[in-house]
């Protein structure tokens, strides 16, 4: 194992992490490629799910395992391991990087709550902009929810596609775009408000930051995806996996917590002072216009069927 990473030598190990890059943990200013770590934003993203295995999850990890076989999975930018640990208990040989080494911890967490060993998981610290992996090193490759926090998402495929093995497979999953969403009709006035009260949080909050001079940081959110990595792969295969389970979010359950404790990239520059003074102000606005309702509102939905595209070397 140890002769696919490119480190000459010994490798630093904290916490059980491999430490193979030094690169700051957040970039946001400066000439070079800018990128946006999770260390700061881990619990808050996290919340309560850290301790679920989410189906979505579980199925991409069937599909993972179907493909790689007993070869090496790379999980870039794994965070709290959402896709990683389902990984492991299928078994799956994977190589779980991050450039957040509070983000693996929550990783760890989530194993050990489910009671899923991590035996098949090197845990590395490593920064998707400079892989340190050898090339042709590993059979599998999945990015989720990683491109869009970085401002050169072109530079990560290219060391994506320099570290598959020929025929290996860079893996992303989308949700189907033709699913009638959200699928509950009898919910459509509450979700509509649900939808309302979010707007209301999120553009109080960015107008009146935007007026203090703070705005919120977006690097790569319109990046087509598709159209490079077919541009760049030799061939690409889809599947549809069905899915339709019903679901219900609480606005003070789940958004909330999250938007509250600066759980989303975007709000990566906004001082902690300022944040929590507009976000109790705008919050508690918006509370006392909704009266009892605000506790309430949520969102119901059925979780969209999954397409898992492959892009083959
Ligand atoms: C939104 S989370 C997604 C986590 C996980 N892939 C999932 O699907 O839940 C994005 C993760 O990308 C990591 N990240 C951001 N920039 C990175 C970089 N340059 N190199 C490695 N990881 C990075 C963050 O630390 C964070 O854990």
């Amino acid at each position: 194992m140890k002769d696919i990473f490119k480190a000459n030598g010994e490798i630093r190990v904290k916490n059980g992490v491999l430490q193979l890059s030094d690169a700051p943990d957040i970039v946001t200013d400066g000439d070079g490629d800018k990128y946006i770590g999770y260390e700061e934003i881990g619990e808050a993203y996290s919340g309560n799910a850290k301790h679920l295995i989410d189906e979505g999850s579980a199925l991409t990890a069937e599909y993972i395992a179907e493909v790689t076989k007993d070869g090496l999975f790379l999980d870039l930018g794994c965070g709290d391991g959402a896709v990683t640990v389902p990984c492991a208990r299928l078994g799956v040989r994977v190589i779980a990087g991050d450039i957040s080494n509070k983000m693996m911890e929550i990783l760890k967490e989530r194993a050990k709550r489910n009671g899923i060993s991590l035996e098949s998981v090197t845990l590395c610290r490593m920064n998707a902009l400079d892989i340190p992996l050898r090339d042709e090193s590993v059979d599998t490759v999945v990015a989720n929810s990683v491109l869009h926090l970085i401002s050169n998402p072109e530079k990560v495929l290219r060391e994506i596609y320099r570290v598959l093995k020929p025929g290996g497979r860079f893996v992303c999953r989308d949700d189907a775009p033709d699913m009638d969403r959200p699928g509950a009709e009898g919910f459509a006035e509450e979700n509509e408000e649900y939808m309302k009260t979010v707007g209301e949080i999120y553009e109080g909050y960015w107008a009146e930051l935007g007026k203090r001079g703070v705005t919120a940081k977006r690097y790569s959110w319109r990046f087509d995806r598709d159209a490079a990595c077919r541009a760049m792969f030799g061939s690409v295969e889809t599947k549809r996996i069905e899915r339709g389970v019903p679901y219900f979010n609480r606005l003070v359950d789940s958004f909330l917590p999250r938007f509250a404790g600066k759980g989303f990239s975007d709000q990566v520059d906004v001082p902690a002072d300022l944040h929590r003074e507009v976000c109790d102000r705008v919050v508690g606005e918006v509370r006392e216009k909704y009266g009892e309702k605000f506790d309430a509102v949520g969102y119901h939905g059925i979780e969209p069927d999954m397409i898992i595209t492959s892009y083959v070397k």
